[in-house]
């Protein structure tokens, strides 16, 4: 059913035609052949084929020709209907350093043809219909830094899968999956920076206890629509001196303790808007949070008697006068 396609590199783009908008192109050949554009500094070459269609239709399975074995280091595949690609597609590209396959329709994680990419640093698998990133497929890859897959479909991740990056990956990009909690995979990576496991569900919904210990390099979280109901207080243990950003926005928190945070010395940056809060005074250290926030955020509480959400600023400001918070264990 799917189409082959070749990718030839036949047009010339000189670097100062970069903003030129050369298209992309396919004709029906023997097969169905389409074009990429490039550019090419010192011997390198970026190309990028996003964009392809024939007849608007999708590309199908993805094969690439490399006539006169070029030195790609990087090469975009955004939006061209590929959903799947052939095994040896990118054999001839050694030192790829950026795959960008975005907005395509590949179902299973293309393990064969990504097999001897060893210098790959960037990788964009986001929005496809990926579920799972099997053990054993990435383990050559211990260059890797930038690992995106926000918006596909990805229920398992095997507790293996970074194995080979524990002391290169800087940064993770699940937000929009359907992953229950932190895969355990990530919890190992000692270098990683940026987590985003944003609009996942996790179930059971709670931060356990620990489950960044390891972690101690990550400055950025991101939370946000999880539907987590607790934080434990020892779930941030490990990241004391790294933490910079976290984000538990639109949540089903109904509290959240000031002792779970005091020790993260290094946060500047904690949007907690859009859960049920319960006004109460203990809620009062949150507000030295609230100068960091976007305007269209706001920190609101639902009184204990019932009632309407109020401001935590006006909340705090007419309730708690004279409340000393308990010392922190
Ligand atoms: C991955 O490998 C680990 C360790 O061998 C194993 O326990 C696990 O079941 C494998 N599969 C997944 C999906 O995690
Ligand atoms: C969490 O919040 C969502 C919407 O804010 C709500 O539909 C859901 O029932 C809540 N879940 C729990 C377990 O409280
Ligand atoms: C609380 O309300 C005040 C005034 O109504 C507003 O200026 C402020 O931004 C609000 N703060 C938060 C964090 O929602």
């Amino acid at each position: 059913m799917s189409r082959v396609i070749a990718i030839a590199l036949m047009y010339l783009v000189s670097i100062s035609d970069t903003n030129s908008g050369q298209a992309s192109a396919c004709n029906l050949g023997p097969r169905l052949n389409c074009y990429c554009s490039f550019v090419e500094s010192v011997g390198k070459y970026s190309v990028d084929c996003s964009g392809l269609r024939f007849d608007g239709g999708p590309i199908g399975t993805l094969e690439i020709v490399n006539p006169g074995g070029r030195d790609i280091y990087r090469i975009t595949f955004r939006d061209s209907g590929v959903t799947d690609i052939v095994e040896n597609a990118f054999d001839n590209m050694p030192n790829l350093f950026s795959l960008n396959l975005r907005d395509n329709q590949i179902t299973a994680f293309p393990a064969n043809a990504m097999r001897r990419l060893q210098l790959v640093e960037e990788i964009d698998l986001s929005y496809n219909y990926l579920t799972d990133i099997p053990n054993d497929t990435m383990d050559h890859m211990t260059s890797l830094r930038d690992f995106e897959a926000q918006g596909n479909r990805l229920t398992t991740i095997g507790s293996n899968a970074f194995i080979g990056q524990s002391s290169s990956l800087q940064e993770i990009d699940f937000k929009y999956n359907q992953l229950t909690g932190i895969p355990d995979a990530v919890k190992t990576l000692s270098a990683l920076r940026i987590l985003d496991m944003s609009y996942n569900t996790f179930s059971p919904s709670n931060l356990p206890s620990g489950i960044f210990n390891n972690m101690n390099a990550l400055t950025s979280l991101d939370l946000q629509t999880t539907y987590i109901l607790n934080i434990d207080p020892q779930a941030f243990v490990g990241l004391e001196s790294s933490v910079d950003r976290i984000v538990v926005a639109n949540n089903n928190l109904t509290t959240l303790e000031r002792c779970t945070f005091e020790k993260l010395t290094a946060l500047t940056t904690l949007w907690v808007d859009s859960n049920p809060f319960v006004c109460g005074c203990e809620l009062a250290w949150l507000e030295r949070f609230f100068a960091s926030w976007p305007v269209w955020r706001q920190a609101r509480c639902r009184p204990v008697s019932g009632g309407s959400e109020v401001n935590i600023t006006d909340f705090v400001s007419q309730n708690c006068g004279g409340y000393q918070p308990p010392a922190c264990p």
